[in-house]
């Protein structure tokens, strides 16, 4: 009588890889969560997932140099690029490889787009950010990545990649927006595992207040006239309410909902003191997210549900 299903085919497994590293590093803040070097360990490691039926991964890349342009982040050679290349060259159409677009892992000040400063003070600029956000958008999808993943918030930029990817000859590449992300301080673990904090100020100028719900209707919005086609809630678990009002407010688009690294590092925290199980607390609140209104998540314990959902009763 269950009312919710949750498949392997929903889920999306994030993966850190890092140019400059010969062996995959454990992320402190994060248990069992690795940094990847691009070669053999990372083909194992999905392939190990591939066999578990899991079809989505999303790459972010920490790259070995860092300018206030990030342009580290759309060289054809650069690390996000060539972990897309390799995967899909391995794995072919068994494998949806989406790749985060943003500039923070790669700018040295660690900002989701161009900062320009006025006097001692300093601003992220929205319109030139979108260049930059268009070239590396351009650069992953040559790479080969089928779908691309905005997460900077700017205002426009799906249109200006959507633009770009068109006028390219990549009219098939999917983008996959995060819409309505907030500016939230679950995401810390995932700064410390890509050396992403940002170097001054903080993200509240683009990511959303957490008090809003009626915002993110009109962010989702936004990006579907500017051409997404999956949107995103994020941070997910913590979100839950946001996730059903875009479902029921947009149901014809398909909904991504991101269980983020700090909401798995409180549940791998706990688990390691003894107080929850993890199979338990997993589960429901995967199912939680998925009953919420999500049709992909993308989790760090995605090859641990894997393995779980193999099983005659799950949950
Ligand atoms: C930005 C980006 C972030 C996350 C995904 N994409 C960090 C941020 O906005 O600070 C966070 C994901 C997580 O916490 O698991 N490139």
């Amino acid at each position: 009588m269950a009312e919710t299903q949750l498949r392997v085919t929903n889920l999306v497994l994030p993966i850190f890889v890092k140019e400059g590293i010969s062996e995959p590093e454990e992320i402190s803040s994060m248990p069992e969560v690795f940094r990847y070097p691009i070669g053999d360990k990372l083909i194992k490691f999905v392939e190990s997932n591939v066999e578990l039926g899991i079809r989505n991964v999303i790459l972010f890349g920490i790259p070995s140099f860092k300018d206030n342009i990030a342009s580290s982040a759309y060289q054809s050679d650069g690390v996000a690029q060539r972990a897309i290349r390799l995967l899909k060259e391995v794995f072919g159409e068994k494998l949806v490889v989406m790749a985060d677009e943003c500039t923070d892992e790669y700018a040295s000040h660690g900002h989701c787009g161009i900062v320009k400063t006025s006097g001692s003070s300093y601003y992220v600029d929205n319109d030139e950010s979108l260049k930059v956000h268009a070239r590396i958008a351009l650069s992953q999808a040559e790479a080969g990545a089928d779908v691309v993943a905005p997460s900077s918030m700017m205002d426009g930029v799906v249109g200006a990649i959507r633009e770009e990817l068109d006028k390219n000859g990549y009219k098939d590449t999917l983008i996959m927006s995060y819409s309505v992300k907030y500016a939230s301080v679950f995401y810390s673990p995932f700064r410390e595992a890509a050396s992403s904090a940002p170097a001054f100020g903080d993200r509240r100028g683009y990511q959303m207040d957490p008090r809003n719900s009626s915002e993110a209707i009109k962010e989702a919005r936004m990006d579907i006239q500017e051409g997404a086609d999956i949107l995103m809630v994020k941070p997910a678990h913590t979100y839950l309410d946001v996730i059903r009002l875009i479902k029921t407010t947009f149901p014809e688009y398909p909904l991504a909902a991101y269980h983020v690294s700090g909401e798995y590092s409180m549940i791998k925290a706990a688990v390691q003191r003894g107080w929850l199980n993890e199979r338990m607390a997993v589960m429901e609140i995967t199912y939680a997210i998925r009953r919420a209104g999500a049709n992909l998540i993308l989790t760090y314990f995605a090859p641990k549900i894997a393995e779980w959902l193999r099983e005659e009763d799950p949950f």
